[in-house]
Order: structure tokens, then sequence, then C-alpha cells
């Protein structure tokens, strides 16, 4: 595999034009220390192939949920789509295109898989797939809830599932049929972001994980990471100076294009574009290089207390 440095900061170019090669361990290593240290890898020449009868699926008319269609390749369910909507009657259109759709996001969840673990063998007997999605809604204009507007730099954090300390490694593919790239904002260091929020972040109260559990809000225990992260997420993204004024870079992710990176630590924001695919993996901190360099180390330092 040929590797060479791009003109944006942050963003480590892989000429890597199939899912499934293994790197020598050489290159392993630097890629694993690239991705520990905010990196984004960008391969440009790795599309993921859509087949002739998936092209019906290719219209937001399919969401049922505002951002996107989700697979999860555990039970190989589907959520988050109208095609659900009789579903019940064999050979129906809603029934055929459901088909459809699980097929496509089984072969992308199987190749993301492919792909991160002979890119980081070093993860691979930790590393955890979760859910995959469809993102068939043009983002530019979209209109949505301030804490939901992903056009707004953020690091991810999920409020009903929560991670426990756990990283979100996401892996993106743009597979918009038109050629329109996937525009992002990515900014700096996350110990810079989360030092300059810190103060603001409060320590849940006692017994609010439990609570939160029991109400169904959340479906395990909300750690206090979990918690100061959210708030993170919702501070980073109400804050207008910090949006207009932190280091950023804009990308252009073209389409027939993946990229992946540490979305929990890595400040993003999708400005434009139309259709990709995701999948998300959570990687326990012990499998890390360097854990001291994961958001729960970070914050337990600037709070001065254990977290998770
Ligand atoms: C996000 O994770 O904030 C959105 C990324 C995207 O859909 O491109
Ligand atoms: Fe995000």
């Amino acid at each position: 595999m040929q590797r060479r440095a791009t003109h944006v900061p942050g963003i480590t170019t892989l000429q890597h034009a199939i899912w499934s090669v293994p790197v020598s361990p050489d290159a392993a290593g630097d890629l694993v220390h690239t991705l520990e240290r905010g990196g984004v890898l960008f391969f440009p020449g790795l599309p993921f192939a859509i087949e002739p009868g998936e092209s019906a699926l290719f219209s937001p008319d399919i969401l049922s949920s505002a951002k996107n269609a989700s697979f999860d390749p555990s039970t190989g369910r589907i959520g988050g789509t109208t095609l659900l909507r009789g579903k019940g009657a064999p050979g129906s259109k809603n029934a055929e295109d459901l088909a459809r759709l699980t097929g496509l996001m089984r072969r992308f969840s199987d190749c993301a898989r492919s792909l991160v673990h002979g890119l980081f063998p070093a993860y691979a007997g930790a590393i955890q797939r979760a859910r995959a999605s469809f993102r068939p809604a043009e983002i530019a204009g979209r209109a949505s809830s301030w804490r939901k507007d992903d056009t707004r730099l953020h690091v991810d954090s999920f409020p009903a599932t929560p991670v426990q300390g756990r990283r979100i490694l996401r892996l993106f593919t743009n597979v918009n049929p038109a050629g329109k790239p996937r525009l992002w904002r990515v900014g700096a260091d996350f110990e810079a972001v989360a030092g300059r929020f810190a103060e603001a972040l409060s320590m849940p109260w006692p017994g609010s994980a439990l609570l939160l559990r029991a109400l169904h809000v959340t479906k395990s225990l909300r750690s206090p990471y979990d918690a100061l992260m959210l708030q993170l997420h919702d501070r980073m993204k109400a804050d207008a100076d910090f949006q207009e004024t932190s280091p950023q870079t804009r990308v252009d992710f073209p389409a027939g294009s993946t990229w992946l990176t540490f979305t929990d630590e890595v400040p993003h924001a999708a400005m434009a574009g139309q259709y990709q695919l995701e999948q998300t993996f959570l990687l326990p901190l012990s499998a890390m290089i360097d854990e001291s360099r994961s958001p729960l180390r970070i914050l337990e330092r600037l709070k001065g207390r254990r977290l998770a």
C-alpha cells in the first residue's frame, strides 16, 4: 500500500483500492498511531459497489426517521425505513426493496469490518462492530433542532446507548450516484476543545444513571463520561463563536471515496452531500496503543476524577 501525505492537515491519504488487503506490520503500526492521534484516514479510490437492482433504494422517500436507515449486523435487522411497512406481504414492492436494502447494508458492513480488521490488526480481537447506517437525505438545508444539527462542529456521543468510555470509530463511504462530494469541516485537537469547555461540564447527579435506565431513556447505565460527552457535544454545537472561529479545515470527500476516524474525538460537521453509508465500531480503551490519548482519559485529567 502506498501512502502519501496530503496538504490537508489531519488527513492522511491512502491509495488502497480494495476492502480486504491486510497491511504490513510496519504500515499497520503507523496507521494505528495516526488514528489514535486524531487523524482521518482517507481512501479516495475505495468505492463501495452498488448492484443493479439497488438503485431503487436511492431516495430519501425510504426514510421513516429524519436522518438514516440503520442495520444491526448482529441481528440482520433494519430500522428507520418506510420499507418495513407492508413487509408481511411477500412479493410486495416493499418486501423486495427491504430485502435489497438488507443485502446492501450487510455487504457494506462486511466490507467495513474487513477493512478495519486489515488496517488495525492490533484491535482485531477487541473491536466491536455496532450499527451501520444509510443516509439518503441531502444534508444542506435540512431542518433540525440545533442539537441534532450535524452541520455544526461536534464530537459524537450517543444519548440512548452509552459507551462507558469505549471509543467510537466510524467508517464512511460516499455512494452518491451523481458524483456529488460530501462536504465536511474537520476541527482541531480534542484536548484543546475539551479544555475550552471543561469547566462548564457538570457531573451528573447521583442516581441519574439508574433513573435514565429505568425510564428507558438509555439502554444501559449512562456513565459520568457519557454524561460529560453529551454536554460537550451540546456546548460545541450551541457556541456560535466556537463554530466560526475555532481551527478547522474544509474537506470534500468525493463520491466513490471512503474515510474513517474516531468521531468521539475529532470535531466534525457535515455541511452538504447526499447518499452515504456508515459503519460504527466500538473499541474498548484497553485495546488502544496509548489510552492516555482517549477522550475518557483526557476528560479525567481535566476534571481530576474517574469518569467510567
Ligand atoms: C456526523 O457524524 O456528524 C455526520 C456525518 C455525515 O453524515 O457525513
Ligand atoms: Fe457526528
